[in-house]
């Protein structure tokens, strides 16, 4: 969702709030801008523009002076008005003197615009942000106080998401930062500091950062300390300076043409990564502080219930499989969305395990709460250290993908299950329902499974052709049983998001209860075919779509010759046990929709309409 980049120093501004829109550009937007201070002519200049960063760039080419050491920048992703010049951000003030870069949403924006309105106030355009910066300046004026004062006074009359930056131009050497449910991180240099909505704009400059907390608010002057203080009730906080681990090369392409493609070759090495010193097969060792701290809590666990949304959903859902078989724990998986909305009922002794790439996503973030407030053990399993779903956990495990910057996720799914399995081995070796033998061959398979998704990624000229066949294809269906089943829910969505061809996944059993109407010579079906599991059954249903002349595209164990023979196609890739499949099984579905929407010429890495971090509800 929307990325807010700010820089307040002795460097020019433009050049770093640009770069900074560009690192953030993988969260999704609309419309972008850009406001600096002229610190000769002290004045503000802003640039605006519906469409990519690129676009701002050309337009500020044209008539626009970008000198300046202090600046702000932003990507809209559009909630309140369409995405056009007007309701582009930074807004400014109606005197013109405060800028305001926002990501969130004020939900009440109307009662306070009308407020304003008459008290004087217009709008130019129909965003909430608007509101909120008249409504700095209405209390500043009122109160005749300083912007940071005033920032506070206006949060707290404010309900709803947000993470702002504010610039006076009556007091130049100061931006005013505030976060409640948006993510904000401050880049502390050598007289400089960085405001971003998370710290790749500013790590080539410093890898010193503050991450706000929820109701922090900062007053970032130059040559000053930076102040914390929350905005409820002024109290100062001691900001906790955080050494970043990330490294510039994670955050670029490396040579990739997409940074999805990136990710998805990407996945030998964070598997490992998030399985190293934790898993030790010679040893017969699986543990993580996390679960470590709390076994008592997992191991008496009468239910465990996984929340998440969109694929760390279907990551959940494998969760589901392999937690039942090795722990005989029931399990749930809900989508947080649904969760947190429908009075669900919540155990003091249930385990809720939330599941977030980003550990930003609203619904995800409230669903924890929800669970918390009655009484449930929270434990998060995110990508993003230090993320919000992070740190409102009572505890968790951190999958360690590394940046994700594909809006379509690849590398965060398979750490996801990876780091979930572990959960998994770790309580059904406590609990003794996985079996010794069954214990230690899981343990080996996942240390060499690394090498088995190198493997897997080597159909990567075989997804190719395939997708040159069926680029054109307006419909596909995607089939799997058991472990893969979530699997094909996968499949589906990464057609889906990127190419933005009508995908559908089921059951592969399903399909006789309604979906096999649709088949017929047109209809492209994608079915994994492990040679585990339910192998003859998927054989009986892939028989089903060939007698109704559906095109059969078959991810199978490398030598099947079964499954070959009623295919269309055939992807064959390592084999491995049951449970571990979907770690293998994805690889095939990923590099199949990547080369589908490349040769579609659709914007891989940023795909219309979607966010990589979900920030509103
Ligand atoms: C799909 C995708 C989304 C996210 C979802 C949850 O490729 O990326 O469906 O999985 O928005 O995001 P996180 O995991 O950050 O909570």
């Amino acid at each position: 969702m929307c990325g807010i980049v700010g820089y307040i120093g002795h460097r020019e501004a433009y050049p770093i709030v640009i770069k900074g829109l560009k690192r953030l550009e993988y969260r999704g937007y609309d419309s972008a801008g850009v406001m600096l201070y002229d610190n000769a002519e002290a004045v503000i200049k802003v640039c605006k523009t519906k469409g990519k960063v690129l676009d701002l760039e050309a337009k500020a080419k044209e008539n626009f002076a970008t000198n300046g050491t202090i600046g702000i920048g932003h990507t809209r992703w559009a909630t309140h008005g369409v995405p056009n010049d007007v309701n582009s951000h930074p807004h400014l003030s109606n005197s013109g003197e405060l800028a305001i870069i926002h990501n969130g949403i004020i939900e009440n924006y109307a009662p306070l615009k009308e407020e304003l309105i008459k008290r004087g106030y217009t709008f130019k355009s129909d965003t909430d942000t608007e509101v909120l910066v008249n409504l700095i300046e209405e209390v500043q004026k009122k109160e005749n106080i300083k912007l940071g004062k005033a920032v506070q006074i206006a949060l707290n009359q404010v309900v709803g998401a947000y993470a702002i930056a504010v610039f006076d131009k009556k007091n130049p050497n100061e931006i005013v930062a505030a976060r409640l449910g948006s993510p904000l991180a401050i880049g502390v240099g050598e007289g400089e500091y960085f405001i971003a909505s998370d710290a790749s704009p500013f790590i080539e400059y410093t890898s010193n950062a503050i991450y706000l907390e929820d109701g922090e608010m900062a007053n970032i002057r130059l040559h000053k300390p930076l102040k914390v203080r929350k905005i409820k009730d002024d109290s100062l906080v001691d900001p906790y300076i955080q050494e970043l681990q990330m490294n510039l090369e994670q955050i670029e392409k490396g040579g990739y043409d997409h940074f999805m493609l990136k990710e998805i070759y990407e996945q030998p090495s964070v598997i490992k990564d998030t399985y190293r010193g934790r898993l030790n097969a010679n040893l017969g060792i699986v543990q993580m502080a996390g679960v470590e701290d709390n076994i008592e809590k997992f191991l008496n666990a009468k239910r465990i219930l996984i929340v998440a949304c969109g694929t760390s959903w279907h990551a959940g859902l494998v969760a589901e499989y392999i937690f039942e078989e090795f722990t005989r724990i029931p399990v749930e998986v809900e989508y947080a969305s649904e969760f947190r909305y429908r009075n669900p009922i919540i155990n003091k002794d249930d385990v809720v395990i939330a599941i977030s790439q980003s550990g930003e996503t609203a619904d995800t973030m409230a669903a924890i709460k929800l669970a918390k407030e009655n009484g449930a053990f929270v434990f998060g399993v995110c990508n993003v250290v230090g993320s919000s779903i992070s740190r409102e956990s009572h505890a968790g495990a951190y999958t360690h993908a590394g940046p994700e910057i594909g809006v379509a996720s690849t590398k965060a799914f398979t750490t996801q299950i990876t780091v979930l399995t572990m959960i998994a081995l770790r309580l059904g070796k406590a609990k003794g329902t996985l079996s010794n033998t069954d214990f230690h061959t899981y343990l080996q398979e996942l240390e060499i499974i690394p090498e088995k998704v190198k493997e897997a990624l080597e159909t990567n000229d075989r997804a190719k052709e395939i997708a040159a066949a069926f680029k054109d294809a307006p419909n596909c269906l995607y089939l799997g049983r058991g472990y893969n089943f979530p699997v094909a829910l996968e499949g589906a969505l990464k057609l889906k998001e990127i190419s933005y061809i009508h995908a559908e996944g089921y059951p592969a059993a399903e399909m006789k209860h309604g979906p096999i109407a649709l088949i017929d010579e047109h209809m492209p079906v994608i079915v994994i075919a492990p040679k585990q599991g339910h192998y003859d059954k998927i054989v009986s249903n892939i028989q089903e779509i060939k007698s109704r002349s559906g095109k059969i595209i078959a991810v199978v164990t490398k030598g099947d010759t079964q499954v070959r023979e009623l295919a269309d196609y055939v992807i064959e890739i390592p084999e491995t046990s049951d449970a571990l499949s979907p770690l293998i099984t994805t690889i095939p579905l990923q590099l199949l929709s990547y080369h589908i929407a490349v040769m579609r010429g659709c914007n891989v890495d940023q795909p219309r309409n979607l966010a990589k971090s979900v920030t509103v509800e």
